[in-house]
């Protein structure tokens, strides 16, 4: 066939897919091609917005390296890291609800006694965690991996500060024999996600603020569980409304209580104010997924 024009181009193009072996990348081709082009049709795209776009996404590429991953930064902005995570997460009610893992965790931290505290030399608020690994029946989950990061008291994590000699506040710690978990951080605040790319090129033309409400990051991982990656935010923060990548749930919105100084549930004097949290992070069992995509 020759002679496309903005009529029967799709069809064509689609029609290129039909022998794909593959059945779901069958779907997907035919599904992006016909999405791609009532978007291009849609939009009526101009010749230099055209090269606009390809420009941007080849920034975007160029921007990638081991330490940065500005494509993910694009798909969670776009709320497609979120949407993707929803689809992917249709979990028993009562389970935790998940988020988006973000840029910031690093694969295999310093493993942490119970108790320990994971600030390092970091000022701030003193903030004690504790908690439970419950199954979705209930149960407690003994030696679970519970890996723990967060953004310091200015809104930094340790990976963007190049004077820091180890790790800090993150850490991996494995839940008892009776599922409990606790440590001691200090109050983390809102921070904008890195906007000195492409990503940040695109908040400021739309108008759009790259922060994100205060939270701790999560991701625990139990034998015969999904592995659950998620975050408490910080009730009262002023970015919950409008989160910079769409992450933010009710179901994960504590009240990060404020103590007067005093004695800590885990016996610690402490003669500053400090705040508590306590949570209960409830796994799904693998064979429990309800509703997953379809193959
Ligand atoms: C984070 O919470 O660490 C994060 C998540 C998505 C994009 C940027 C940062
Ligand atoms: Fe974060």
């Amino acid at each position: 066939m020759r002679d496309f024009d903005e009529n029967n181009i799709t069809a064509a193009v689609i029609d290129r897919y039909k022998n794909t072996p593959d059945p779901r990348l069958k779907k997907i081709m035919t599904s992006l091609v016909q999405h791609l082009h009532d978007f291009v049709r849609d939009v009526e795209l101009t010749e230099t917005e055209w090269a606009q776009a390809i420009e941007f996404l080849t920034r975007t590429g160029q921007l990638c390296t081991d330490k940065r991953q500005e494509f993910i930064l694009l798909s969670d902005t776009l709320g497609v890291s979120m949407l993707v995570d929803a689809i992917n997460h249709r979990f028993a009610k009562g389970t935790t609800e998940t988020t988006v893992k973000g840029p910031f965790y690093v694969e295999n931290p310093p493993e942490a006694a119970f108790g320990a505290a994971i600030h390092g030399e970091a000022k701030g608020e003193p903030l004690y965690i504790d908690g439970s690994i419950l199954s979705e029946d209930g149960k407690p989950v003994a030696n679970a991996v519970v890996d723990v990061w967060h953004s310091d008291a200015e809104g930094f994590y340790d990976v963007q500060l190049p004077e820091l000699q180890e790790p800090t506040l993150r850490a991996r710690f494995h839940s008892d024999g009776q599922g409990r978990f606790r440590f001691w951080t200090i109050l983390p605040r809102y921070y904008p996600i890195p906007y000195d790319g492409t990503v940040g090129d695109m908040l400021k033309a739309t108008e759009r603020h790259p922060y994100r409400p205060a939270h701790v990051h999560f991701m625990i991982i139990a034998d015969g569980h999904e592995t659950l990656v998620t975050h408490l935010f910080v009730d009262g923060d002023q970015y919950l409304d409008s989160d910079a990548v769409f992450a933010v749930k009710n179901s994960l919105i504590r009240d990060f209580t404020r103590q007067a100084s005093g004695v800590a549930p885990d016996g610690k004097k402490i003669d500053t104010p400090w705040r508590k949290l306590h949570n209960d992070f409830v796994l799904a069992k693998t064979a429990a997924k309800k509703n997953a995509p379809a193959a």
